[in-house]
């Protein structure tokens, strides 16, 4: 198993544990509904690096063989899962900002506005790339998809 996927876990895990630990739960605030589910698209094709990555780095060509047809399986829906992405979190956002304002100086929300500034980048980097590959676009496709992790990651944990 590649790290890439214990990383993932522990990100959905973590976010798994802060809305339970809400207020109100069992019932679930509607931001943090739109919050989550925004979480779980992104998480899905998100895993695609992990899946590539284990491509990548296993000697064993059955295996390989094995996650590349799971990853063309999930390709079909991955521009759509991605794009929806980002509807549920503007939802999110706009849920968020409507119930306590536009607080720049709280880090939940500027952690969270660069994340979804992030995913933006993801979003048109990944049709850029659909409409007209290129290796410059593949790699800012990736290299803010990362960033966005990490992101995401810091805004969840604070
Ligand atoms: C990629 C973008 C984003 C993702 C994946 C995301 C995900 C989440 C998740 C899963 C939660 C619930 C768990 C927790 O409390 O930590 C949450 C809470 C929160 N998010 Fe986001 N978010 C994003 C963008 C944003 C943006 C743009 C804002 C601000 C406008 C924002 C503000 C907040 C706030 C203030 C909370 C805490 C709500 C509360 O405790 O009642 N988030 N977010
Ligand atoms: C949450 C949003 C998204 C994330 C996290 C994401 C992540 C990824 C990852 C990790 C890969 C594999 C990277 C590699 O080439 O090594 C990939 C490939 C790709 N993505 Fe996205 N992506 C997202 C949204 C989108 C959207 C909205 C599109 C729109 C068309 C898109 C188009 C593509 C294309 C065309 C590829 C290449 C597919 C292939 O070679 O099989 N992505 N993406």
């Amino acid at each position: 198993m590649n790290k890439w996927f214990f990383f993932n876990l522990f990100l959905l895990l973590i976010a798994v544990w802060k809305v339970m630990t809400s207020y109100g739960f069992p019932v679930i605030q509607i931001h943090i509904l739109f919050g989550i589910m925004g979480l779980f698209f992104i998480l899905f094709n998100w895993t695609r690096h992990a899946v590539f990555s284990t491509i990548r780095d296993t000697p064993d060509r059955r295996k390989k063989i094995k996650f590349a047809n799971l990853s063309k399986k999930a390709m079909p829906f991955h521009r759509w899962t991605g794009t929806t992405a980002l509807i549920i979190i503007l939802f999110h956002a706009g849920f968020v900002l409507n119930r306590f304002g536009l607080h720049l100086e709280n880090p939940k929300i500027i952690s969270g506005l660069i994340a979804a500034s992030l995913l933006t980048g993801v979003v048109i980097s990944g049709w850029m790339r659909r409409i007209k590959p290129s290796g410059t676009k593949r790699i800012v496709h990736l290299r803010l998809g990362l960033t966005m992790f990490f992101l995401v990651l810091l805004h969840v944990l604070l």
